[in-house]
């Protein structure tokens, strides 16, 4: 069966040194070109679907049918709820199916969020499903379209913090704050690597990078040396498939609606095929 925890997709990644990809879909083509490329370069993926989108999608069918696809897969694939933001949308996340979730409580105060992500997962063990969550807080919104987000290292992730977070709530991959944003960039984006490094040297566990879109090859690959394992990506997707529409449309060649989402789809897999190689992501066996 394809279908995998975080646990399990990430356990080589922390000591071979590389990451594994989390795109996000809020349709069945974007899914389905996520889903394509893991099969066709055999290498685990992680699909996301973000609290955020759950208007898109009729939730209770979306999910068993992603399911459904993934067990079929040969590829370990990670079924994750990203950014759950309540208990009840994490409980909710499980029943449909989710073998992963995050509950992002990473703008509440240490105390509450530790013990938000406690909750997550005690329930989430019931489930077997794996629990990501943050702390430090990624600013920025998913599928924010504005002339960009500027980080504050104000609420960059502290490493004494996360280390006592990690014991405090028995988490199984923590996302940090090390200056990215989600969505477009303003100016261009400065990882602070040290801190990364030093946070690596007080976790054990997966490490996340949220806001890869708008980072360059150096960056990934500079945060995957210091720690990172796991990053999401998907602003970059949404804005190339966006692109691809508005190309073939521009042309005013007649072109039925299944051929359109033909060419979206095809530019998805581009992308996400070309973040997989820089991830460095490695076969699970
Ligand atoms: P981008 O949309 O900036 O790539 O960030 C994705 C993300 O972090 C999803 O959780």
């Amino acid at each position: 069966m394809a279908l995998v925890t975080l646990k399990e997709v990430l356990k080589k990644a922390v000591p071979e040194k590389y990451a594994v990809g989390s795109f996000n879909a809020a349709d069945h083509s974007v899914a389905e070109a996520i889903l394509e490329v893991s099969e066709n370069l055999g290498l685990p993926v992680i699909l996301g679907v973000a609290e955020a989108h759950f208007r898109y999608v009729h939730l209770e069918s979306f999910v068993p049918f992603l399911r459904k696809r993934i067990e079929g897969l040969r590829t370990p694939v990670v079924l994750h709820l990203d950014h759950g933001l309540s208990l009840d949308s994490i409980r909710r996340g499980l029943d449909v199916g989710f073998s992963s979730v995050m509950i992002d409580a990473s703008s509440l105060p240490y105390e509450e969020n530790a013990s938000l992500t406690r909750q997550v997962v005690e329930l989430a063990q019931k489930y077997g499903a794996s629990v990501e969550a943050e702390l430090g807080h990624v600013a920025g919104g998913e599928g924010d379209l504005t002339d960009g987000t500027e980080p504050d290292p104000n609420v960059y992730t502290d490493p004494e913090q996360a280390s006592s977070f990690v014991e405090d709530t028995g988490v199984h991959a923590l996302a940090v704050a090390i200056g990215t944003v989600h969505g477009p960039y303003k100016g261009t984006p400065h990882l602070d690597l040290d801190l990364l490094a030093e946070i690596r040297s007080k976790v054990e566990i997966p490490l996340v990078l949220h806001g890869g879109s708008g980072l360059s090859k150096d960056d990934f690959q500079n945060a995957i040396a210091k720690g990172i394992n796991k990053i999401n990506f998907f602003t970059e997707c949404s804005l190339e498939a966006v692109q691809a529409a508005r190309a073939v449309l521009a042309t005013g060649t007649p072109m039925s609606y299944p051929d359109l989402i033909a060419t979206t789809k095809s530019r998805v897999r581009e992308v996400v095929a070309k973040q997989i190689q820089i991830f460095g992501t490695r076969p699970l066996k």
